[in-house]
């Protein structure tokens, strides 16, 4: 089992701890180093989004797991499952995984993670969760609202959960994932709409109905047909 946090690089301020966990691994840091920041200039969101978070108020995380094997297939769903563990385990809040890796609590964006990886030497988890930002520091133009932990928790403290959780799931069975991914799905029986599937301007709607043991979305059309959706190639966008 990966024991996340050993060593760790804490940088006051950086660019990206992505970038930097990139570099550290391609420099053949071990598996396990994780690197953290105060505030981050030009941090990344999936689909070459910008990240950014007030100073010392959110996790700004990037573990290296080295090296990236088979079994890490459904490391993409394991490692939300990770954070809504270890923010449980500080405050009471209850976690759900919007496919296909944002936590969410209250229908409120938590946490998100970015994986970078190159197969099969390593993956790069990068992991931003907001700890303590007040509603009014948020930037007004997010695309979903968001939340924070709360509850007096401090940036260190989920650090610890985090990187704790993390060895646990990251080498967890695609079975175990897919079960508690399905405890967690925050959009199961709810209507979905994406982009993307069948080439770029392809566009569907239907019911999700969990994910398959490859981590694929499953919707149920509403002309009835079952499709697994591909997160690498599909967008969620906003649905009734
Ligand atoms: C998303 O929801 O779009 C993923 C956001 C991931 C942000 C984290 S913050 C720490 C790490 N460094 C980055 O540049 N991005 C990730």
């Amino acid at each position: 089992m990966t024991a996340f946090g050993h060593p760790r690089r804490h940088l006051a301020n950086t660019d990206s701890t992505n970038a930097r966990g990139r570099q550290l691994a391609i420099e053949g840091a071990p598996g396990g180093t994780v690197v953290t920041a105060d505030l981050q200039t030009a941090g990344r969101g999936r689909r070459g989004r910008t990240w950014s978070a007030p100073a010392g108020k959110a996790l700004l995380c990037s573990a290296i797991l080295a090296p990236l094997e088979l079994r890490h297939s459904l490391l993409p769903l394991a490692v939300p499952l990770a954070v809504c563990e270890a923010v449980e385990s500080l405050a009471p809040l209850e976690c759900l995984v919007k496919w296909p890796n944002d936590v969410w609590v209250a229908e409120r964006k938590l946490a998100g993670v970015l994986i970078e990886a190159e197969p099969p030497a390593w993956a790069v988890i990068g992991i931003g969760l907001n700890v303590a930002i007040e509603p009014t520091e948020f930037p007004p133009d997010l695309r979903q609202p968001a939340i924070s932990v709360g509850h007096g928790v401090g940036v260190e403290a989920a650090l610890d959960a985090v990187c704790e959780r993390l060895g646990s799931w990251v080498g967890a069975t695609s079975e175990r994932v897919v079960a508690e991914y399905t405890e967690r799905d925050a959009l199961a029986g709810r209507r979905v709409s994406w982009v993307g599937a069948g080439g770029q301007t392809a566009e569907g709607t239907g019911v999700a109905q969990g994910v398959d043991e490859r981590g694929n979305l499953i919707v149920v059309t509403t002309e009835g047909q079952r499709l697994g959706l591909g997160a690498g190639e599909v967008q969620l966008v906003e649905s009734g």
